[in-house]
C-alpha cells in the first residue's frame, strides 16, 4: 500500500514526537488535537528537538524548514483525517477515549486507510471491535523520546492481517526505527516487563531496603540503564505506570502485578513526575539537576 499521508491524533509528547519522525522523513502530517494551544505547543517542541538534531550537524536549517513545513494542524478528526492513508492515534491512555476516536475515524476516513494505535497497553483487538475494518487496526507503539528510541512495537491484534503488518514494518524501517512484531496480550511485550520492574523498585523503595538515589544507582551503573526505574517512572509518569500496572493486573489476574500502595497514593496526590514538577524527584524548570523529593530525603 501507498503511504503518504500521515495521521497523528493528540498532540502530547508521544504524539508530537510521531508527528516529528514521520514528517522529517518526508511524510506530509495532519496533527490533530482538539486544542489550537496544545497544537501551538507541540509545533514549538518538534521545532526545539529538531533545533538539537540541527545543533549536532545531522539536520540542516533547511532540512528543519522542510520538516516543520511538512506538519498541517487541526482541530477536527473529520477534517484531519478524512484523507489519510495512515492514522496513528496517540491520545490520552483511557479506554472510553480511544474507543469513541477510533469509531469516529472509522466513519470519516477512505475505507483502505490504516488504523494504527500507540497505547501502551489497552487492547487492540478491542479498539478494533469498535471498527468495521478490524483488519486493518494495529498497535505501533513509539518509545519515549520518539525522536532517539529505536523501537516501534508493531502489535497486531486478533484480526490484523499480514499486508496491515508488513506495511506498518516497511513504514518503521523508513522512519529509521527497528519494529518487533508481537500478539495482543496484556502489556505487549515493553510494558509487560517493564512495568513490573518499575513498580518492584517502588516496593523497594517502600519497604525500606533502599532510597531512591541508591535503587537508580544500583540499576544504572549495575546494569547499564541509562536511567533509574524510579527516575524513568517519572519520565514516563506515575499515572500512566499505575494504569498500566491495573491492565496487567486486570487481564493477567496475577497477584504478582498489584500495583505498589506507594505508587497509588503518589498519583492520588497527584505527584506525577516530571510534569507534575514532583515524584520520586523534584523537577525545577531549566536545571538539568536530579534532586530527590522531599518526601524521599533521608534525614
Ligand atoms: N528529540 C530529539 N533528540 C533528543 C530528544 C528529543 N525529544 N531527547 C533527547 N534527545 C537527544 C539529545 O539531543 C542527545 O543527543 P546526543 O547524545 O547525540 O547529543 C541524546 O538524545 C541524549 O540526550 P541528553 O544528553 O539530553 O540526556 P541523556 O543522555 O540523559 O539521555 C534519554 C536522555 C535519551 C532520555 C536517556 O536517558 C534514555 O534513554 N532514557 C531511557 C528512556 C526510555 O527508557 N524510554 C522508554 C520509556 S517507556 C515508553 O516510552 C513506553 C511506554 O509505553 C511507557
Amino acid at each position: 500500500m501507498n503511504i503518504k499521508l500521515i495521521s497523528v491524533i493528540g498532540s502530547g509528547t508521544m504524539g508530537n514526537g510521531i508527528a516529528h519522525v514521520f514528517a522529517q522523513t518526508g511524510f506530509a502530517v495532519s496533527l490533530i488535537d482538539i486544542s489550537q494551544p496544545a497544537l501551538d505547543k507541540a509545533i514549538a517542541t518538534i521545532g526545539k528537538n529538531l533545533d538539537r538534531i540541527v545543533a549536532k550537524g545531522n539536520l540542516t536549517e533547511e532540512g528543519k524548514q522542510k520538516t516543520l513545513a511538512n506538519i498541517k494542524t487541526f482541530t477536527s478528526i473529520e477534517e484531519g483525517a478524512k484523507n489519510a492513508d495512515l492514522v496513528v492515534e496517540a491520545a490520552t491512555e483511557n479506554l472510553e477515549l480511544k474507543l469513541n476516536i477510533f469509531r469516529e475515524l472509522d466513519k470519516f476516513c477512505k475505507p483502505e486507510t490504516i488504523l494504527a494505535s500507540n497505547t501502551s497497553s489497552i487492547s487492540i483487538t478491542k479498539i478494533a471491535s469498535v471498527t468495521k475494518r478490524p483488519q486493518q487496526v494495529i498497535g505501533m507503539h513509539f518509545m519515549n523520546p520518539v525522536p532517539v528510541m529505536k523501537l516501534v512495537e508493531v502489535i497486531r491484534g486478533y484480526s490484523t492481517t499480514d499486508v496491515v503488518t508488513k506495511t506498518v514494518f516497511d513504514l518503521s524501517k523508513q522512519l529509521g526505527k527497528v519494529p518487533v512484531e508481537v500478539n495482543d496480550y496484556p502489556g505487549f511485550v515493553a510494558n509487560r516487563i517493564l512495568m513490573p520492574m518499575i513498580n518492584e523498585a517502588i516496593i523497594t523503595l517502600h519497604e525500606g531496603v533502599a532510597g531512591v538515589e541508591e535503587i537508580d544507582t544500583v540499576m544504572k551503573l549495575g546494569m547499564a540503564h541509562p536511567m533509574g526505574p524510579l527516575q524513568l517512572a517519572d519520565f514516563i509518569g506515575l499515572d500512566v505506570c499505575l494504569s498500566i500496572m491495573r491492565v496487567l493486573h486486570d487481564g493477567l489476574g496475577n497477584p504478582k502485578y498489584a500495583p505498589c500502595p506507594l505508587l497509588v497514593n503518589m498519583v492520588v496526590s497527584g505527584n506525577l513526575g516530571v510534569k507534575s514538577g514532583s515524584g520520586f524527584y523534584k523537577y525545577t524548570a531549566g536545571s538539568k539537576d536530579l534532586v530527590v523529593a522531599d518526601n524521599f530525603k533521608k534525614g
